[in-house]
């Protein structure tokens, strides 16, 4: 299992970081490092960092930093040993054999023969005389021999250890059921099938393995369908049901549908080009994959309340991923599983190529809650027409829309393009205001495990960091700064640290590069180290002054807050303390 420390430092030396990431982030050059919006969270303004002189990353969004390793984890959804595999493969270099016969290698095929087995055993029940009710079913949405065939769909009959019995039979036992997902382990500690009298879609990757299971009840009782758990083999947030069909029928086009019988239904109508998520909602990764096979999306979710909200969700995410998204607008059916139904095939082709661009729908979709015959109707209209327009990155694209506005309207050209830059210009101060706010609080305090006392000591981290900050820039300050302060006045625990390994550098050598900490500090702690000596702020001696009066007011408020809690000596000595500030200040 092991791999040895010298390979994982050639790997590490091996792969550039800047390299590695721009194959998945577009990068953009500041100064030294390189910025792009960060893969991990939704973002529209980039705050993800990658400071080549550490091979290291950085979000100042979500906190999500580490090494190049910590990185391809993450995007790759990868245990560690996958990902070091993963990325000696991208380098050329292989990996010692031997060292990663783990458990989850060893258990892999495993869990897919079973899946693969528990495939053709529904798939076998669904045509013989027990599978009448899966038939019937499937039968009632219109599905063809061909199509069942085709998707390999199956029955799970109503019993609890068919798929058991069966599956023992061939020489599994239930632990690798249960792991496979297939059978569920009850509380008086006995097996059971995990599946029953539900009709079954089998989740197939491109590799043409069974990963895992969707099964749907017959009439309308609840949980409607049941997915597999992530697995070894199956994880949820990084597949597509229907890929493997529709990978090579993209044309550069993809069809995203809500599930599983909307895919089939679609696909069953001449269109392969049609996929969908798993029980989710679309993930980062999943758009991330997309892009891998398609220039455009059109979105064909169900059109109620909760379809347009994860329309609106999947369109960031797939612009994100640089894919283009339109939406298919559906009148007179709810999906487009119900739409062919009632229309046909030919009118669906119609709805695909007349499909809107995101632009279009929002207009309407705003348009349509407005009485364009009335003043306040129209004035209304505008007001949040506006608003929208001005979120748009493309100033061609605003001003097409300005002059759409403008003449639906019947106000002047020139007014609607003027109250439309004076939009696009505050929500360009907002967004920086925010992403000021950002940095200094909460949405980096999230879950923060490089420094846990940040959070609740948020004025002191601040002036700790500029401290830190100003001191690994200007080293020859060493004596001024111990005059005034000293690592006995740091409050967290990380920044204190930080600062003692730094002053011992400088001692040691007279200067500090970030390098010179990889040693110490774990890939996240170096990724939050770049971000502290990397931030952008003024370096002059009146804000290092700044930092060190504000280290101490805030020690002296945290000591008088927590009186309560204080010895009667730590008590008094921080009195002293705040009786000696009052006499200086
Ligand atoms: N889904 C799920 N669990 C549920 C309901 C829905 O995992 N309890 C997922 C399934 O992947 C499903 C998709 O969400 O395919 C869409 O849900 P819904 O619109 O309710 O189902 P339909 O695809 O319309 O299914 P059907 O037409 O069979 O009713
Ligand atoms: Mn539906």
């Amino acid at each position: 299992m092991a791999i040895p420390r010298s390979f994982i430092e050639n790997l590490r030396m091996s792969c550039d970081m800047e390299n590695i990431v721009s194959s998945y982030v577009k990068l953009k050059r500041q100064g030294r490092n390189l910025a792009g919006l960060c893969p991990f969270h939704s973002e529209k303004t980039p705050s993800m960092v990658v400071y080549p002189d550490t091979q290291s990353f950085f979000c100042f969004g979500c906190g999500a930093g580490g090494d190049v390793i910590s990185f391809i984890m993450r995007i790759e959804n990868l245990d560690y040993v996958e990902a070091v595999k993963f990325l000696a493969q991208r380098v050329g270099m292989t990996v010692p054999e031997g060292e990663t016969e783990d458990r989850a290698s060893r258990m892999k095929p495993i869990i897919l023969e079973i899946n693969r087995l528990t495939a053709r055993f529904y798939h076998d029940i669904l045509k013989s005389p027990d599978g009448e009710p899966g038939r019937a079913y499937f039968a009632g949405r219109q599905l063809t021999p061909k199509t069942m065939v085709k998707y390999g769909l199956g029955y799970a009959p109503n019993t609890w250890d068919a798929l058991r019995n069966y599956l023992k039979e061939k020489g599994f036992s239930y632990e690798q059921m249960a792991e496979a997902g297939v059978v569920n382990k009850g509380r008086s500690g006995s097996y059971y099938d995990a599946f029953r009298n539900r009709v079954m879609f089998p989740i197939i990757d491109l590799r043409k393995n069974v990963i895992g299971f969707g099964g749907r009840v017959l009439d309308d009782s609840k949980p409607k369908y049941l997915n597999t758990n992530d697995t070894l083999v199956f994880k949820k947030s990084r597949n597509l049901f229907s890929l493997n069909f529709a990978k090579n029928h993209t044309d550069g086009r993809l069809i995203l549908a809500e599930g599983y019988m909307d895919v089939i239904a679609v696909n069953q109508a001449g269109f392969e080009n049609v996929v969908a998520t798993l029980g989710t909602a679309l993930t980062p990764e999943q758009a991330r994959l997309i892009a891998g096979y398609a220039k455009e999306v059109i979105i064909a979710y169900d059109s109620d309340g909760a379809g347009r909200k994860a329309t609106d969700r999947a369109v960031g995410l797939l612009e994100e991923a640089g894919v283009s998204a339109k939406i298919l607008q559906m009148r007179g059916a709810k999906d487009p599983d119900e739409y062919i139904k009632k229309f046909g095939a030919q009118r669906f082709k119609l709805l695909l190529d007349g499909a809107g661009n995101v632009t279009a729908y929002r207009l309407g979709d705003i348009r349509s809650r407005y009485d364009l015959e009335t003043p306040e109707g129209r004035s209304g209209y505008l007001t949040e027409a506006l608003k929208y327009l001005a979120t748009l990155k493309s100033p061609v694209e605003r001003e097409v829309y300005a002059g759409e506005l403008a003449s639906q309207t019947g106000i002047l050209r020139e007014t609607v393009l003027s109250n439309l830059e004076w939009e696009v210009k505050k929500n360009f101060r907002r967004e920086k205001k925010k992403e000021w706010q950002d940095i200094a609080s909460s949405r980096e305090l999230y879950g923060d495990r490089v420094n846990p006392q940040r959070a609740s000591n948020l004025s002191a981290s601040l002036a700790e960091e500029g401290i830190i900050a100003f001191l690994f820039k200007n080293p020859d300050y060493l004596a001024r700064i111990l005059e005034k302060t000293g690592e006995e006045q740091f409050v967290t625990d990380f920044n204190r640290k930080l600062f003692h390994s730094l002053v011992e550098k400088l001692r040691l050598n007279g200067g500090a590069a970030l390098s010179d900490f990889a040693g110490e500090l774990s890939p996240e702690e170096m990724g939050r180290l770049s971000a502290i000596v990397n931030r952008d702020l003024p370096m002059t001696e009146q804000v290092l002054e700044d930092y060190i009066r504000g280290l101490e007011d805030a020690k002296c408020k945290n000591i008088s807050k927590k009186a309560g809690e204080l010895s009667r000596e730590e008590l008094l000595a921080a009195v002293r303390e705040l009786q000696r500030k009052k006499r200086e200040s």
